[in-house]
């Protein structure tokens, strides 16, 4: 079998980490025989520095032709500090996820064992954590009309969701949770904001014509709480643009790392997978990254755009097994502290 993948390294520790993925698949092809073929594309500040726009044209007609794609991390803080700026990398992505209406964002957040006591949160917190994230990413604050009024002296962001954009991401979550734990937990703002009465509404709706599944209704606040106190009690997490990036992150670092967790953000017709942390500017060249993300991402790939389950169980077990051997980045251990390129060296004999 032969697949084609569109590979956006972006900015900072972004081609780094995708080295390491890309090593892996080669790996993954080897094994299980298969051809996987990686078609090189410019996002975000690198295309900037080089085309001058975040995400160029030749860059979105190639995820269109592509089976799939892979894509490492976006951002460079000389774009962050210059509030004034008309081009920014997150354009990019930003653009990528409107362009192929990639609605659904998965983020599982799953503990490895032998990380527990890398945790913030006490081991019998945290040991049973395994939960995903089903985050909207099409829609909400990020897309909302957002501008300054004539003389600058303020700004305004909006949130906008259609009922229709709220329908297709619910059913999304409560055929997940059918799959797990039968359990959907909607967060949101409802005591507050209007975009989540309308989200409300149309999740206890739907919530009907899935009985078999518990439906939990629960403010973001509390859920920004909840993660910390009691964090396996969740299984899926339906919620919109913003929340869910926020609480991806916050729900990261409890299992260990930021640097550990996949995402896949799919369209009806293709996906991008990536890890959640961003470009890391400060660590960049220095072969520190922890490429596990990215590593998990390629995974996710795997199963979900390729249906090769067992492929991407070899992946998951050789990460299992390396970090239970003591070794990892040094954001994770600091017993065999390895680099980035060794890292991926280990997964990959390990597969
Ligand atoms: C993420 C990132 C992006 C987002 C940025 C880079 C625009 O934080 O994927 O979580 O806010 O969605
Ligand atoms: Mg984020």
């Amino acid at each position: 079998m032969k697949k084609t993948i569109a590979v956006l390294p972006g900015d900072g520790i972004g081609p780094e980490i995708i080295a390491e993925a890309v090593k892996i698949l080669n790996k993954i092809a080897q094994v299980y025989n298969y051809k996987f073929e990686y078609e090189y594309g410019l996002i975000g500040g690198a295309a900037i520095d080089k085309i001058g726009t975040a995400l160029p044209d030749e860059t979105l007609d190639l995820c269109k032709k592509t089976n799939a794609i892979l894509f490492g991390a976006i951002g460079d803080p000389k774009y962050d500090n210059d509030p004034l700026s008309k081009v920014r990398p997150e354009q990019g992505i930003l653009g990528l996820r409107l362009a192929l209406d990639l609605y659904t964002n998965l983020r599982p957040i799953h503990i490895f064992k032998s990380l527990i006591d890398k945790s913030p949160l006490k081991p019998e917190i945290v040991k049973d954590v395994d939960f995903v994230v089903v985050r909207e990413l099409t829609g909400g604050i990020y897309f909302g009309k957002k501008g300054r009024t004539k003389n600058g002296n303020s700004a305004y962001d909006t949130s906008v969701y259609t009922k229709k954009q709220v329908t297709r991401i619910s059913h999304v979550a409560f055929k997940l949770a059918g799959q797990r734990k039968s359990k959907v937990t909607l967060v949101d703002k409802a005591n507050v904001e209007e975009t989540s009465r309308l989200w409300r509404e149309v999740v206890q709706d739907i919530a009907k014509s899935y009985p078999q599944i518990e439906t939990e209704y629960m403010f973001v606040d509390n859920a920004a709480m909840q993660i910390i106190k009691r964090p396996s009690s969740f299984d899926v997490l339906l919620t919109d643009n913003m929340f869910g990036d926020i609480l991806s992150d916050e729900a990261s670092v409890i299992t260990g790392s930021l640097g550990m967790l996949p995402s896949a953000s799919i369209g009806d017709k293709t996906a991008l997978y990536e890890p959640i942390h961003g470009s890391y500017p400060k660590a960049t060249g220095l072969n520190t990254a922890n490429p596990i993300g990215t590593i998990l991402s390629a995974a996710m790939m795997l199963e979900r755009s390729f249906g090769m389950t067992e492929e991407s169980k070899a992946i998951y077990l050789a990460v299992e097994k390396v970090l239970e051997e003591g070794y990892g980045t040094k954001d994770i251990t600091t017993d065999k502290i390895l680099g980035t390129k060794e890292l991926g060296d280990k997964i990959t004999q390990a597969i």
